[in-house]
């Protein structure tokens, strides 16, 4: 063997070691990073592993079966210099025929049984205790609709989805939003909803009305995903599922239905800013937590722990910093949209570059005003 093949070989016993190990690291327990199916944390979720995790491992078994025979017969028969008798000829083998059309049929088949099962189980409609709350998707956010009380007044959340253990939860999934209006005018482009510890993901489809459930079975944060590429912001369009107590969600759905901290009239500067000198509220309300509106209902927005979309944590340095210049920080079509929105443009326009048509410029120190009175809404 010459001294260059070795070094060859060599070579490629290191790059096929480095490849296995890059590969092996995708199976390490690793820190959880909460988006991950293969921690099933609610029943759904428990049924999708269970149904995945023997036809993977059965997938596997057959690729490597089919992979080594594949490689026998390369090896076995490969061209020899001198020598050109050419293997036995199998060409229209009657036997081989049926059987390579029957053992994947058979494959199949005993697949599908599980398969279908778990299907129509994951879709079955949820018992009589389910609590049932809709999801609007939105470039770029998520807003969850609570059932109406005895007042006939719902509650609208943004970012935060807060859901009783143990409970089943039918999430109705709409893309369409009709108290914006009536028609297409109020329907948005097709999101995903996922939330991979807790259960599959589901398509959010303008007209055509699509629900989901899940059931948690643990108390904690889960966290949620946009699958569905839905535009600039897709990859930042995230939500958080945050499973309580029956008693801590009562006492938490009791204090979302309650009035603002502070009613916009009496928030003095931060009132005239919000409302007139940059029309805020054409877009949000912070005064009427039952309101759906074009941007995130921020009637209670200090009771969440992250905003845009459960993007950014909520302090006051990063919101302050998202009312002068949201565009800035996450991509928007509002970015370079002078049209008021909500038009064509969509997302927050920019309050210090390229301000919204007739719209000022913001100082910091009135943006600063107003992330104070939206932080002291609790
Ligand atoms: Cu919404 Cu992707």
């Amino acid at each position: 063997m010459t001294h260059r093949s070795t070094r060859r070989k060599a070579a490629l016993t290191l790059t096929g070691v480095a490849v296995l190990a890059v590969v092996l690291a995708g199976c390490g327990a690793g820190p959880d990073n909460k988006q991950n199916s293969f921690r099933p944390k609610g029943t759904e979720a428990h049924k999708i592993y269970n149904l995945f995790t023997p036809i993977a491992f059965l997938a596997v078994a057959i690729g490597v079966l089919v992979l080594a025979g594949v490689l026998y017969v390369a090896i076995r028969f490969r061209h020899r210099p001198g020598r050109d008798d050419r293997p036995k000829q199998i060409h229209g083998s009657t036997p081989l025929e049926i059987g390579w059309t029957l053992i994947p049929a058979v494959i199949l088949a005993v697949v599908a049984v599980p398969t279908v099962s778990t299907i129509f189980d994951l879709h079955s409609e949820p018992g009589p205790g389910a609590m049932t709350v809709t999801a609007i998707g939105k470039q770029w956010w998520w807003q969850f609709e609570y059932p109406k009380d005895g007042n006939g007044k719902q509650v609208v959340v943004a970012d935060e989805l807060h859901v009783p253990v143990n409970r089943e939860i039918k999430v109705n999934l709409r893309a369409c939003d009709p108290s914006l209006g009536a028609g297409a005018a109020s329907c948005n482009v097709i999101h995903s909803f996922w939330v991979p510890e807790l259960a599959g993901k589901t398509d959010v489809v303008p007209g055509h009305d699509n629900w989901m459930k899940f059931k948690a079975d643990r108390t904690g944060t889960y966290l949620g995903q946009c699958a569905e590429y839905c535009g600039l912001s897709h990859a930042n369009m995230r939500f958080r599922v945050i499973v309580q107590t029956q008693s801590d969600f009562d006492e938490w759905l009791a204090g979302q239905r309650d009035g603002p901290a502070v009613p916009l009239d009496q928030a003095g500067d931060a009132g005239d800013l919000f409302s007139t000198k940059f029309e805020c509220t054409n877009c949000h309300t912070v005064s009427d937590s039952s309101a759906s509106t074009y941007g995130p209902n921020l009637t209670h927005l200090a009771s969440r722990s992250t905003f845009a979309s459960g993007y950014f944590p909520l302090t006051k340095s990063k919101l302050v910093d998202w009312i002068l210049n949201a565009p800035g920080l996450i991509p928007m079509q509002s970015k370079d949209c002078r049209l008021p929105p909500p038009a064509t443009c969509v997302g927050m326009p920019s309050f210090t570059e390229n301000t919204p048509k007739g719209k000022p410029t913001m100082t910091r120190q009135e943006a600063e005003t107003i992330a104070d009175f939206l932080l002291s809404l609790k």
